[in-house]
């Protein structure tokens, strides 16, 4: 097997997934293996604890003058439920047909991987790096990065840097290069929906108290009109259309209907009425519905109304959009539709903003070249429709831009069962981290 892929296979065989504290222990193996690598580049490494898992921060002997590169990356996964779907084990990495196969082989340790072994071939050859580097991972970013904005924080002076890079989004096609330029952000809620104190004989009770099944459903029902857009009051407020130059950029890179169809396996594409199938998963809000139940769920049926349903959902926004006023936005609406005979409980959850720079900017156009090096041909220039909370925070607080400069195909599957990671992305993956810190150096 190819020798490169070594330390990436032995990363991917930690299990750590960060939303379930019964792996912690691998979450933290991972954090350690990881600093121990670090370590054998000749970087200086720091394990900085937090009330969550730890950040790691490595970086090479800064010279004043050069650029600092800030490289981030996450080491925790999502869970890799629901198990039997794997046609090989979720944290054995497996090859089949040029994809390595496991949780996290994309998301995102593949991507920053690819980031890594580049560093380790261009101190093997050159002996020193092009820029000043700070590589940040951090073990969070999979529920929401709590800590990570209060560490940039604390830890500013030690953090400050010309730019940030992070390839954990997405390529339009194996071989394109994609430089991705906005992405939305998050909010997440879950309601549940009180009824009886205990759970009851449905025969007994039946038609006497409202089922919590049935209500969860209903409120279920007033997010979203016949025509798929989202019908909580204010929703909308301030959110812009797209600038020309983007709607040309976008449909230059032809039909994505097909693809998407394809995909998703879904039997037709659905959504909110008067946009273009990419403009709604890149540049319209959504509210979805992540999780939703209530009542017995086993084999064969069970007569009961339950006690409680619950749903959770996951909103997804767009510039000028504040999370939290979503979120406030969404409760009212939860509670104005509050259906007879419940009540109901409404727990928020994790936020994260939505992200957009201009891809036209001096940092811009160098991220470009190194793609445009690296792939050849053109550049795909995109926003994409999954999150990552900290980017604006760098913005926020270290006052720069974020180049995304993805890995992942459309086919990996991320959040998956049978995620995988593109051999060849990794390779192409590792020449461009190199490209990216020649350009960005001075
Ligand atoms: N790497 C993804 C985000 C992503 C994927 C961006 C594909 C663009 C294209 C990241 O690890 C992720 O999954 N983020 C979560 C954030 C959430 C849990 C706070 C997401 O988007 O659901
Ligand atoms: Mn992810």
């Amino acid at each position: 097997m190819n020798e490169e892929l070594n330390d990436l296979m032995t990363v991917l065989r930690f299990a750590s997934v960060s939303t379930n504290s019964a792996q912690a222990a691998d979450v933290r193996a991972c954090a350690d293996w990881l600093v121990t690598k670090f370590e054998s580049l000749g970087l200086s490494v720091a394990l900085h604890e937090t009330p969550g898992y730890p950040v790691i921060l490595a970086r090479n002997a800064h010279v004043p003058g050069r650029r600092t590169v800030l490289i981030y990356g996450h080491y925790d996964v999502q869970p890799a439920e629901p198990m039997n779907e794997w046609k090989s084990p979720a944290f054995e990495p497996t090859i089949r047909d040029g994809r390595i196969y496991c949780r996290g082989s994309t998301d995102n340790k593949g991507q920053f991987m690819a980031h890594l072994r580049g560093i380790e071939e261009i101190l093997a050859k050159e002996g020193k790096l092009p820029v000043n580097l700070i590589f940040l991972i951090e073990g969070e970013e999979e529920i929401g990065s709590p800590n990570l904005r209060s560490f940039l924080e604390t830890h500013r002076d030690e953090l400050k840097c010309d730019v940030v890079a992070i390839s954990d989004t997405g390529m339009v096609a194996q071989g394109v290069g994609t430089f991705t330029y906005g992405l939305r952000g998050i909010a997440c809620m879950e309601v549940r929906v009180k009824g009886p104190t205990i759970d009851l004989h449905s025969g007994i009770f039946g038609g006497a108290v409202a089922n919590p099944n049935t209500m969860v459903a209903r409120l279920a029902a007033t997010m979203h009109d016949s025509e798929g857009r989202v019908t909580i009051p204010g929703f909308y407020e301030g959110v812009k259309d797209l600038q020309d130059w983007e709607r040309e950029a976008w449909m230059s890179l032809g039909d994505s209907e097909p693809e998407t169809l394809e995909l998703t396996g879904a039997p037709e594409l659905f959504g909110e009425a008067g946009f273009h199938e990419r403009e709604r998963r890149w540049a319209r809000p959504t509210a979805e519905i992540n999780g939703i139940g209530g009542g017995y769920q086993g084999p064969g049926s069970k007569t009961v109304i339950p006690r409680e349903a619950m749903m959770k959902i996951s909103f997804r926004l767009v510039p000028s959009q504040n999370p939290e006023r979503i979120l406030d936005l969404a409760e009212a609406h939860f509670l104005a539709h509050k259906p007879t005979g419940v009540t109901l409980e409404i727990i928020r959850g994790h936020t994260g903003p939505s992200y957009v720079m201009d891809p036209h900017s001096a940092f811009g156009k160098a991220a470009q070249r190194a793609l445009a090096a690296t792939f050849g041909g053109k550049t795909a220039l995109i926003r994409e429709g999954g999150s990552i909370p900290i980017v604006q925070a760098f913005q926020e607080v270290l006052g720069v831009d974020t180049l995304l400069l993805g890995l992942a195909l459309p086919d990996s599957q991320l959040h998956a069962p049978n995620e995988n990671f593109s051999i060849q992305c990794f390779h192409d993956g590792v020449r461009l981290s190199q490209a990216l810190l020649h350009e960005l150096a001075l």
